[in-house]
């Protein structure tokens, strides 16, 4: 893999979409070969299973249902468009991967995580992120941002939303060099002024090292 892969975390409005939307503006700017998905989604298959998975009138949705259309719409993205462009040496930044089904479907739902992790080494083909930033911020302070149509997993309680960003922060503490959390400073361009400085020290170490 020459690329490299950094990815997006962070419970719900926490302007994920925002920051890695600047950080992809600025990478072009800089003459960077950048990529920038979303999971669910980035191909045609995985954008019809996001919409399944999306949608709140599938209530009836089993957790293990869930679980597999998650991995199934990242076994496709990853097929099709993450592990092609990396080996051209493309920096693929994407809206979300792993790391969301670990903190929504584990620690979210309860599913196993061993079991979430050796269904993920099929999804991902073992592709792993070079960087993750993870934008943390306080669910309660998140969850005002809700969309005024709420999708399945949006209008899950309180509860559900504090376990999966409790999930999040267990992970950083067992992967620091790889997960880093970044606080939401009052001011978008000093957040994304810290991504700014992971993704360089990133891209600086792969062309010195
Ligand atoms: P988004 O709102 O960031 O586009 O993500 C879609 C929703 O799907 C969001 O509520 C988080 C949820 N999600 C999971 O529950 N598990 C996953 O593996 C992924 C990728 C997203």
């Amino acid at each position: 893999m020459k690329g490299k892969f950094i990815t997006f975390e962070g419970s719900e409005g926490s302007g994920k979409s925002t920051q890695s939307g600047l950080l992809v503006r600025y990478l072009k700017r800089e003459g960077v070969p950048v990529l920038f998905l979303r999971e669910p989604g980035g191909t045609a298959i995985s954008e019809k299973i996001r919409k399944i998975l999306l949608d709140h009138k599938n209530d009836s949705m089993s957790a293990s249902c869930e679980l597999l259309l998650y991995m199934a719409s990242r076994a496709q993205v990853v097929a099709e468009v993450i592990k092609p462009h990396l080996s051209n040496g493309t920096v693929v930044i994407c809206d979300r991967f792993l790391d969301s089904t670990i903190a929504y479907q584990g620690y979210g739902l309860g599913m196993d995580l061993k079991l979430i992790r050796y269904m993920g080494n099929l999804a991902t083909q073992g592709i792993q992120p070079d960087l993750t930033v993870f934008l943390d911020v306080p669910v309660k302070d998140g969850l005002k941002h809700r969309h005024l149509h709420e999708d399945r997993i949006e209008k899950r309680p309180l509860s559900y939303h504090e376990r999966v960003r409790r999930g999040y922060l267990r992970i950083a503490k067992s992967e620091p060099s790889r997960f880093k959390i970044v606080r939401l400073e009052e001011e978008k361009s000093a957040t994304q002024k810290k991504i700014r400085e992971l993704v360089t020290k990133l891209l600086t170490a792969q062309c010195t090292g």
